[in-house]
């Protein structure tokens, strides 16, 4: 540290599981960050805390051990209420691992008392971060497809049987919902939806949703925890071709509009009748949950652009959820409140 660089921001993770682990050995190397600790009351199991002397059993004593700058909140979705107000009462700035609450009314209330202390706060949708999805929403911005008809999004495969507090919908396709109103620029407005539970497990476990949003670009969304394969999908159809997000694997295709036909009869079945060119673009690749803690250290060092997901738009996405929740009970379309 030179002697003008500010003091590093001291850094913390509730919560050690499959997601808070990846933060939590980020945040031991991030630049301009001091890792504090991490709490978890089953402790380090993944054992990805250098020093075990940080690893502590609640937030009081991860609190009393020294000063708190900012915490990312990776507990099961249920837990994230009681945390983020814990939080915000000991003036700590949070990132909020996706969906930012289990209900509206408890996104609510975090959005209250964050705004009440003045705090800073991001939600962890960390697919905005996938460099597939980022080059895709900046073609789309820069034109390349035109018109824009359709967003289509697939999320399907395995049961992780460690999700207990939340369906598929809240859990997953709370991914989905925020994707599309934002490589749609626009908010989610109409949803229908059909679920099923196959696993017989109090939620759902499958759902198909169809909707609109205000610019009125219809999406689909398909999403299930029952499918012997993982697939994470973001299709854009427009006016000059497609492309297409694979954010496991971080690529982008691009799908052009045909122009060559062909007399070939037996080919035109396989293909269709024109086939235009498809190029996979090579594209600087970074480590989503990286980008994300990089823009949430950059907010809480005082960096009003910093590239985070809000609170307001974490909000949007619950709120989405429940549409499609409510939709599916009740069989009707469900207009998503502005
Ligand atoms: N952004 C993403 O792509 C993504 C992916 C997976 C999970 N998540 C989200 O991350 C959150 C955690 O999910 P997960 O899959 O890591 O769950 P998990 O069950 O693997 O881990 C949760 C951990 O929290 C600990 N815990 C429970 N209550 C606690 C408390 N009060 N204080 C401290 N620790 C406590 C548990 O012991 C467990 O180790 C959920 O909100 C989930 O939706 C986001």
């Amino acid at each position: 540290m030179t002697p003008n660089s500010p003091a590093p921001l001291r850094a913390a993770v509730l919560g050690l599981g499959m997601m808070g682990r990846h933060h939590a050995r980020l945040l031991q190397t991030l630049p301009g960050v001091e890792f504090a600790g991490a709490v978890d009351p089953a402790g380090d199991r993944h054992g990805v805390v250098r020093d075990p002397a940080l690893v502590f059993a609640t937030l009081e004593q991860l609190l009393d051990s020294g000063r708190l700058d900012m915490a990312v909140v990776a507990l099961p979705t249920e837990e994230h209420l009681p945390a983020a107000l814990a939080l915000t009462s000991a003036d700590v700035a949070m990132l909020i691992e996706k969906p930012l609450a289990a209900t509206t009314e408890d996104a609510e209330l975090i959005i209250a008392a964050v705004r009440h202390r003045g705090l800073a706060a991001a939600v962890g949708h960390v697919e905005r971060f996938n460099p597939s999805l980022v080059a895709l929403r900046r073609r789309l911005e820069a034109g390349q497809l035109g018109d824009v008809f359709l967003v289509a999004t697939e999320r399907v495969g395995p049961f992780p049987e460690r999700i207990k507090d939340v369906g598929v919908i809240k859990d997953l396709a709370t991914h989905d919902l925020d994707i599309v109103s934002w490589i749609a620029g626009s908010p989610i407005t109409t949803v229908a939806a059909q679920t099923a539970h196959r696993t017989g497990r109090p939620h759902e476990d499958l759902v198909l949703v169809n909707g609109r949003v205000a610019s009125d670009v219809p999406f689909n969304t398909m999403v299930d925890w029952l499918s012997p394969t993982k697939t994470r999908r973001t299709r854009v159809l427009g006016d000059r071709g497609m492309l297409v997000a694979e954010t496991v694997t971080a690529d982008l295709t691009f799908y052009e509009n045909g122009q060559v036909t062909s007399d070939w009869s037996s080919s035109q079945a396989l293909r269709g009748v024109t086939e235009g060119d498809a190029t996979r673009y090579a594209l600087a690749r970074s480590e989503p949950i990286r980008s994300e803690l990089e823009a949430f250290r950059d907010l809480v060092a005082g960096d009003p652009d910093a590239p985070v997901v809000t609170l307001a738009q974490g909000f949007a996405a619950v709120r989405a959820a429940e549409a499609v929740l409510e939709s599916a009970q009740s069989g009707r379309t469900v207009q998503v409140a502005p």
